[in-house]
């Protein structure tokens, strides 16, 4: 069973410590809520606290090291107290994209589809009057993800990637990541609001 070195009180700590812009706050907030849900939903609640905390540290290095995006995170972790698996799980969200590390762990595969899928699930939601995902539904995300001018910064290919190393259908994976981001958005709102 995997378990964090640190408290999730810690990993926050350490995340704040190298991100400043809300964006990447919220965004490591989004993507832990969306691990937490995973872990539960594919039988592996024990394991809850590493997947969420994988989820919050995984883009500890994009604020202040863009370009060297999954190569400085080892050091940042490692300072922070972070096990060595966890800094694998990390650093494997970049697999093919700014390093070698191959996600292994079925942890490893849902971060690698589901961080490029929040981005734009999250941008999805944003042109919704509700700006939320409670009402979104797979058809209407289907069709922006069809759309390539719209949120261009999310790769396609990385999403397809991602379905592909679960297994999954495409469809299967919106659904589920539409649930997981449901699952959190109240309580990352409301963190998000305290900290304004
Ligand atoms: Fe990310």
């Amino acid at each position: 069973m995997r378990t964090s070195k640190i408290t999730r009180d810690e990993a926050l700590k350490l995340l704040e410590k190298y991100n400043k812009e809300p964006f990447h706050i919220q965004h490591g907030l989004t993507v832990e809520g969306v691990m937490r849900w995973y872990a539960k939903e594919l039988g592996y609640g024990e394991e809850e606290e590493y997947w969420g905390q994988v989820g919050l540290l995984h883009d500890i290095d994009f604020e202040l090291y863009p370009e060297q995006h999954c190569i400085k995170a080892p050091d940042l972790l490692k300072e922070g107290g972070v096990g060595e698996d966890m800094i694998y799980s990390v650093c494997s969200h970049g697999y093919g994209i700014c390093c070698d590390i191959k996600p292994e762990h079925e942890m490893e595969k849902v971060l690698f589809a589901a961080d490029e899928l929040t981005g734009l699930i999250w941008s999805a939601a944003l042109m919704r009057p509700s700006k939320s995902v409670m009402d979104m539904e797979v058809k209407s995300l289907k069709k922006k993800f069809k759309d390539k001018k719209f949120a261009a910064g999310c790769s396609r290919d990385v999403i397809r990637q991602g379905a592909e190393n679960l297994g999954w259908e495409l469809d299967e994976l919106f659904e589920k990541t539409i649930l997981a981001m449901r699952s959190c958005e109240a309580e990352i709102q409301k963190a998000m609001a305290e900290r304004a």
